[in-house]
Formats: C-alpha cells, structure tokens, sequence
C-alpha cells in the first residue's frame, strides 16, 4: 500500500524488488478487497480459513503514521525482532515490541526483523508474514488474536507466505529474502574471545593454556584492544607488536583468527602522532553520513573518542572499506571479520551538535524506544546517506555494512567460504553474515533467553547465531560457566565471549563523561 501522488521511501533491499515473470497459478490463496470499512482478506482455499484479516482496525496512512492490524487464525505466533523474548511464543495478551543491552524487558535491541510465522491449527498448515519497512516501528500482540504493525514511514509493504508446514514457510520466506551463507567449516567450531586481553602475549598465554589441555578450539578473536586507540585498521605497536605473525601462529596449529571491527572512524592522529590514514583516506573521498546539510561529516563519539560514521550505502564507501581492508590485511593477515557497533551506535544522543528541532529527530509519534528518543545512542535522524536520510535507513545500517564487508571477504579469499559477524541485521542480513545475541550478562535467566533468541534467528533467515558463552557482563560463577559451555557447544555460531574487567553495562561508564578513554587500570 503506497501513495499514488507522493513518492515515499521504499527499502532498497538487495533481493525483493518489483516482481517480473508471469503470475503464479493454482493458488492456495484467495485474496478479497472489502471496502467500508476497508479491509483485506487472505483466505486458504483448502479448507476456508480466512489466515489474514485487516478489517479488525482501520488502516491509518498519514505521512508519519501507518498502522496496520490483522486478525490471525491463530495465537501461535513466533518471531519480529530484534529484543529478548522470554519464551519462544509469543504472548499475545497487549504486548508490545519495539526494535541496548539486553535486559529482558522488551527494549529494542541491535537489529529490525519483521518477519512473523503463525501456526494456524495442528494439521501444521502455517503462514508467515513480513513487512518490507525499515522505519521505526512497534509491534502490538492481541489476544483477538491479532497484530498491529504501526510505523513512522515507507510504505506498506506486506508479504504473505503459506505453507502446509512451518518449515516450508520459513524455506519461502529465506528463498525471498537471501539464502543463508554456508558457513566455513572452522568456523561452526569453538571460538574464544574476550574484550581487554590486555596484550598479545597474553592472548597468546590463553591460547597455548587451552592448546594444553586438550580443548577442541578452532578460532581466536582479538577485540578493539588489539588496535591503537580503538581504531579501526590500526594495531597497538607495543602491546599486540607482533600481531603480523599471529595468523600463522594460529594457523600452524590448524587455527584461525579473527579480528572485529567498528563502524565508526576516529577522527583524531594515532597515538604516536603519526596521522590516522584510513581516516585521512575516507576524509579526502567524502564517504561519511553528513549533517542535515548533505555535506558536513556528523561527528558523533565511540570507542575511539571523536568519530565519524561511513556511509555503506555510498559505493565510493564501499571501495574505500574493502581497501582498506586489504591493506590493513597486508599488514596483519585475518582469517574472517566480525563487524561492530554497526547499529549505527554512538554514545552522544544524535550528534556531537546536537539535533535540530523538526519532524524527522521528533516525529509527531514516537514509537516506543528505548529512551522515547529516536536518536538515543545513534545518529540525528535528519542525517543524510545516499539511500536517504536517516530517518528511513537507520535500520539499515548494519545491513549495508553487511554488504560492504562481504565484498572485502570476496576479495580477501576469492572462491572459499569465510566468516562474518554482524551485531546489526535487517532481513537479508543472512545471505552473508552470521550473529550473536549482543551484549548478555553472567546469569541463568541470560542462558535460558539465549534459546528463543537463536531459535528467532533461525526464522529470520540467519540460522548461524549465538549467544556469548558465560555472559558477556558480570562474573560468571563455575557451575553457571560449565553448564553454559555445555549447552553453547550446541549453539551454530559457538562463541565464549567476555567483557573487560571493571566494564559498566551499556557504553561508557558515566564518571569519564563522553570524551573517555576506557581501560581497566583506571577503574
Ligand atoms: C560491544 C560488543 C562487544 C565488544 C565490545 C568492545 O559492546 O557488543 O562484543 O566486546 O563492544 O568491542
């Protein structure tokens, strides 16, 4: 449903475009328009049943507000991310979701996946439904039972899938969206991580302590510790020297390694004063997200102090990132890329300028967010990319990262299967890259929500998921740690993974105010 006079933003998704080819026949569905009140009407032919019903609610179409209900056959209803749900099914008594860390309270989290599968009765016939929207969102569970989509923009742009089984409509929908990538061997193995190793020689302390014992391991990880001041591209001359030989250090014993990176670019000289290069680089082919004014880079602040924001969508981007991530590769060779921070996140609300007073940083609705704020921990949503403003491709972000970075790995390991880890999704994220469920805690509770979570994942099209083994924050007790590996050793994307020392749950800890330097010997 779109608007005929005035062109609205639609996703510029890599698969689902204008359809082609002829109409499909025999169909399993009847679709009937009703007008007064206006309504739309799936109905499986089979058996009668009406599977999707709009005339429960009106449709609502303003320009920042387009809400959607529909009646649904069944209470039944699995998937819409991206937050924490306690049990797999959801609750359909007025719940609603919203697209932080995860705390088990519904908060948004990481990435927008709109995609929900019903089981309509136990004969195991199902239907799915997606909404290719990437706006700021809520999502309302009914007991009628019914769903609400309300967004803020694009159009609407439903998608119904049906099938005689789940599966079959989980098969439907990821056939339509992108194929999951196969992953690497190797990497459906264990893997070790943590945040602050404090130095390669401790790194490698780790590794030959687990080598020793016997410990089936097939991936290291170096996190933002490994660079010089958290930025991208750069390693730390002193504390990781010899990060140019790691790889085959790892490699001699059948290993692999892997190397995170961030989205956001340091603005700032490195440490030893010598200029940021892959900064200077990106500065002279303007691939940032600008300010409102289309040409002013929006400076925001993450783990590297002061930074800028790539514009993934931008292809002079993308050529920018895979070179530099060739060069960086001839410096110090890597086995695959998990991408960061990618949402996009920054801990200044909008920009280091703040956000202009209008209808795109503060809509006339505001869905229910965390911190009621759209651009809470992110960019002002009048920013501007080349696929539009922020406003509209927010969600988008690690989605195009995804794409960007998948073009550096073809290029790094032409012809093999390799590894990518993305924080952020969108529907379609899977074709390439695999996730973990963000930044979990120490506790039983964590454990146990990790199963919905990768569960949703599998319906989302991005079956390779984790969840970081022994709780990201917090101290892990012995008995919880034990139970967590044995139950991760199940998990596709299997990962222990450990935050820093002193860490404070969700970015920079308050006292060091927004221009910080984190380290564990100051807290
Ligand atoms: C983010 C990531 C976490 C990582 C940390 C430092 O919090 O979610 O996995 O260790 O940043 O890079």
């Amino acid at each position: 449903i779109t608007d005929p006079k005035t062109q609205r933003f639609e996703v510029p998704h890599e698969h689902v475009g204008p359809f082609s080819g002829p109409a499909a026949s025999d169909l399993k569905y009847k679709v009937d328009i009703q007008q007064n009140p206006f309504g739309i009407k799936v109905t499986r032919v089979s058996n009668g049943k009406v599977l999707f019903d709009t005339a429960i609610g009106p449709l609502l179409y303003a320009e920042q507000f387009l809400q959607l209900s529909i009646k649904l056959p069944s209470a039944n209803i699995y998937g819409v991310g991206e937050h924490v749900h306690k049990r797999y099914q959801h609750d359909v008594n007025w719940k609603t979701c919203r697209d932080t860390a995860p705390s088990g309270n519904m908060d948004n989290l990481y990435g927008v996946q709109t995609f929900f599968l019903c089981l309509e009765d136990n004969t195991g016939a199902s239907l799915g439904v997606f909404l290719m929207n990437s706006n700021a969102m809520e999502f309302a569970l009914q007991p009628a039972p019914a769903v609400t989509y309300r967004t803020i923009g694009g159009i609407l742009d439903f998608y119904i899938f049906l099938g005689d089984t789940p599966e079959q409509v989980v098969q439907e929908y990821v056939k339509f969206i992108g194929l999951p990538a196969l992953p690497s061997y190797w990497s459906l193995g264990f893997q070790l991580s943590r945040y602050d190793y404090g130095s390669l020689d401790e790194v490698k302390a780790v590794v030959e302590r687990n080598r020793a014992i016997g410990l089936p391991y097939d991936v290291q990880y170096t996190d933002i510790d490994y660079m010089d001041g958290r930025k991208d591209f750069t390693y730390d001359k002193v504390k990781f020297k010899d990060l140019p030989s790691f790889r085959a250090y790892m490699h001699n014993y059948g290993q692999k390694y892997i190397i995170i990176l961030d989205a956001p670019i340091g603005t700032e000289a490195l440490s030893d004063g010598s200029p940021y290069e892959a900064y200077e680089r990106g500065q002279s082919k303007n691939v940032w997200v600008n300010e409102s004014d289309g040409v002013t880079p929006l400076v925001g602040e993450v783990w590297p102090g002061r930074t800028v924001f790539p514009d993934f969508t931008n292809p002079a981007c993308t050529d920018w990132w895979v070179e530099e991530c060739q060069i960086f590769y001839n410096q110090v060779p890597y086995d695959g890329i998990w991408i960061d921070m990618n949402e996009v996140a920054s801990f200044v609300p909008g920009s280091s300028n703040g956000c202009k007073q209008n209808d795109l940083n503060f809509p006339p609705f505001t869905p229910h967010v965390v911190d009621r704020l759209l651009f809470s921990k992110t960019l002002c949503m009048d920013a501007v990319q080349k696929w539009g403003r922020q406003y509209d491709v927010h969600s988008l972000f690690g989605y195009s990262m995804t794409l960007s970075t998948q073009r550096a790995i073809e290029r790094l390991f032409p012809g093999k299967r390799s590894f990518l880890l993305s924080r952020s999704t969108f529907a379609g994220s899977g074709k390439y890259a695999g996730h973990w469920l963000g930044d979990n805690a120490a506790t039983w509770d964590h454990l146990k929500w990790a199963i919905p979570g990768m569960l949703e994942f599998g319906l989302f099209g991005i079956p390779y998921v984790g969840a970081d083994i022994c709780g990201f924050f917090e101290d892990v007790t012995e008995e919880l740690c034990r139970r967590w590996m044995q139950v991760g050793a199940f998990y596709p994307f299997s990962r222990n993974h450990n935050t820093e020392k002193c860490a404070v749950s969700g970015g920079p800890p308050p006292e060091l105010g927004t221009r910080f330097r984190r380290s564990p010997r100051s807290c």
